[in-house]
């Protein structure tokens, strides 16, 4: 790992800006207004917790800080360069650069391996690194499964699996959506850990998640009801 010193790192240029994002949904003749003026900046070397109630647009939120989904108003800047309204391959490229996503539902493909999950996402992004696949494998504890396929994994293996392909490209920012839904406690704490050291090493990570212990684990908590920061 290259971790970089920690008075080295600089704290006051954000890796995430968030400015006014407002996102409707149409639906029949109903509107669903799931963002409304969200507006908020990450910095390097920070957890930041995002939670609130079912529905509150927390999903839709790390949706269109990664790009995923582009916000009817406002924009999304990451290491100073814009993602909103962005071409589609832009955006692809940004993110696949500078973010890392981790979602419950998982964001590996089952037919592959561990490690081919990992080098595939090396490989959007440039060279495969095999040292630093190897390193990755050691460091979320999953070395002696690296060749299983990812359907073959428990649900705590998933989670640190994902975690690695996550981290596999050195992201500035890691978006995380409930990584520690469905796991138990000890597993959720590594993940935490794992995200804290990258905290540590100059990464912003932003967590959504309803589990108090995970959020008090942060260093801040932005707390969203009906799609607007209270
Ligand atoms: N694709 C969509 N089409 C229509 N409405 C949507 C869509 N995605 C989300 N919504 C609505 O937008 C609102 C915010 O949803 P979102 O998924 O962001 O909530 P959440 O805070 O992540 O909730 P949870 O804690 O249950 O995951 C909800 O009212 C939801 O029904
Ligand atoms: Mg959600």
């Amino acid at each position: 790992m290259t971790a970089v010193p920690l008075q080295s790192i600089d704290r006051t240029t954000p890796v995430l800006e968030a400015v006014d994002l407002y996102r409707f949904y149409h639906v029949g003749d109903e509107e669903t207004l799931a963002l409304r003026g969200v507006s908020f900046k990450l910095y390097r070397g920070e957890i930041v917790a995002v939670t609130g109630p079912s529905g509150s647009g927390k999903s839709t939120l790390l949706a269109c800080l990664a790009g995923l989904d582009d916000p009817d108003g406002g924009s999304v800047r990451i290491v100073g360069q814009t993602m909103s309204r962005q071409s589609e391959a832009e955006r692809a490229a940004l993110r696949a650069r500078s973010v890392g996503m981790l979602f419950q539902s998982g964001n590996l493909i089952e037919h592959l391996t561990v490690r081919q999950n990992i080098v595939l996402a090396q490989r959007l992004v440039g060279d495969v690194d095999r040292i630093r696949v190897d390193g990755l494998l050691d460091e979320v504890g999953l070395s002696d499964r690296a060749d299983s396929t990812a359907a073959t994994l428990s649900g705590g293996e998933v989670a640190r699996a994902g975690l690695a392909v996550a981290l596999a490209n050195e992201p500035e920012l890691i978006l995380a959506d409930e990584p520690t839904g469905e796991l138990d406690d000890i597993t959720s704490h590594r993940i935490i850990a794992l995200l804290r050291a990258r905290a540590e090493a100059g990464a912003s990570v932003l967590i959504v998640t309803h589990n108090p212990h995970v959020a008090a684990e942060a260093d801040r908590e932005i707390m969203l009801e009906h799609g607007c920061i209270v």
